[in-house]
């Protein structure tokens, strides 16, 4: 259960509009979580404010009509029934609807925000679809002067299925950082199987060097796999009336390789709290923005009381594609394993 539910600064419970209202923040060792609006919120955050926030990940609504509280219906079952019906009042359902214009107004000035806090060095992760992952590119390089170190893609299969064009079965994870200060970039614990040793049975991965354990490799900037799939259906990380919930695999990527242990991260957009879980898991120092009470509500409850469903499962697994090669096909390649076309393999 929600550990404590303390009063915005200089406001009285309850007191609130639904943009920028400070009703509730959930604070409690090394989490927190400010309700409210988080253009309006992220002013509340010391650490943005004194810009030393290490990590920021972002999964902003995608303006695609969405309904993001769902959640107040089980947690009127759950909970404190009258402070959810409050809560509903004050912090209505964001509108997922908005004009084109203001959608990108909202999503600069977040991003501004976001960018302002961060440290020299600090790196910024954004998840966004197609729809505006070339604004997005284009606002924080051209106008924040945040040079872009990853273009990731987060692959998925069931995707809205739709038969007058491709399925869309991806989203995009866009790493910037902040210049000017030492860059957080841990590879060993993200670490996975190369597929040359897994499948390829290449010698060579064996004896490189390039720092890394014999048959290991970075991942590839396109994530998918047994734990990278959408949260759904009877899956064990789900959380009840979430919809957008990204599987614990994917922060954990994240968080692991960009950020280090008492580091300070921070989601503008907590949603059902998976980032703030990985990082408290981690031992990371967790900020979050969440604009519906009901949301941050579940997301706290998570986070401090539930805690991941699978830490490490993710870690160390290979993501090749194509089977292990038979005995004989492995004895063919050794023979083959330095023609040209064996370079392309990764
Ligand atoms: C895509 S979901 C985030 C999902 C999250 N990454 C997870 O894994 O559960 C976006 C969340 O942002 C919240 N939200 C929408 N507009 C907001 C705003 N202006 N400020 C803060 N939170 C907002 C929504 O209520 C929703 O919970």
């Amino acid at each position: 259960m929600v550990a404590e539910v303390k009063a915005g600064k200089g406001r009285k419970s309850g007191s609130g509009g639904a943009t920028g209202g400070a009703d509730f923040d959930f604070e409690q060792g090394r989490a927190r979580v400010f309700v409210g609006d988080c253009r309006a919120a992220l002013k509340r955050v010391p650490e943005v404010q004194a810009g030393t926030v290490d990590l920021v990940f972002a999964d902003p609504p995608f303006n695609w009509n969405r309904a993001y509280d769902r959640w107040n219906s089980t947690a009127e079952k759950q909970h404190d029934a009258a402070v959810v019906k409050k809560a509903a009042k004050n912090y209505d359902t964001w509108d997922d609807g908005l004009p084109r214009e203001d959608y990108l107004d909202f999503t600069y000035a977040w991003l501004k925000a976001c960018a302002d806090g961060l440290r020299p060095g600090g790196q910024f992760w954004v998840n966004i679809p197609d729809d505006t992952a070339a604004e997005i590119v284009v606002y924080c390089k051209n106008e924040l002067k945040l040079p872009m170190l990853n273009w990731c893609v987060w692959h998925y299969r069931f995707g809205q299925n739709r038969t007058g064009g491709f399925i869309n079965s991806k989203v995009h994870a866009l790493r910037f950082v902040k210049p000017g200060g030492q860059i957080t970039w841990n590879a060993r614990p993200i670490l996975e199987p190369s597929d040359r040793a897994t499948t390829y049975f290449d010698p060579r991965t064996m004896s490189k060097r390039d720092g890394m354990p014999a048959g290991f490799r970075v991942p590839m900037d396109v994530w998918y796999g047994p734990y990278f799939g959408r949260v759904q259906g009877n899956n064990k990380e789900r959380r009840p009336g979430h919809d957008n919930q990204l599987p614990e695999a994917y922060l954990e990527r994240v968080i692991l390789s960009c950020s280090n242990e008492g580091d300070v991260v921070l989601d503008p957009f907590v949603g059902s709290g998976t980032t703030g879980t990985v990082a408290l898991q981690y031992k990371r120092r967790f900020v979050g923005c969440e604009y519906s009470l009901a949301n941050a509500r579940s997301a706290w409850e998570r986070m401090t009381n539930l805690g991941m469903v699978s830490p490490g499962k993710a870690l160390g697994q290979s993501s090749a594609i194509a089977k292990a090669r038979s005995a004989s096909e492995k004895a063919k390649k050794r023979t083959r394993v330095n023609k040209p076309t064996d370079d392309a393999i990764a």
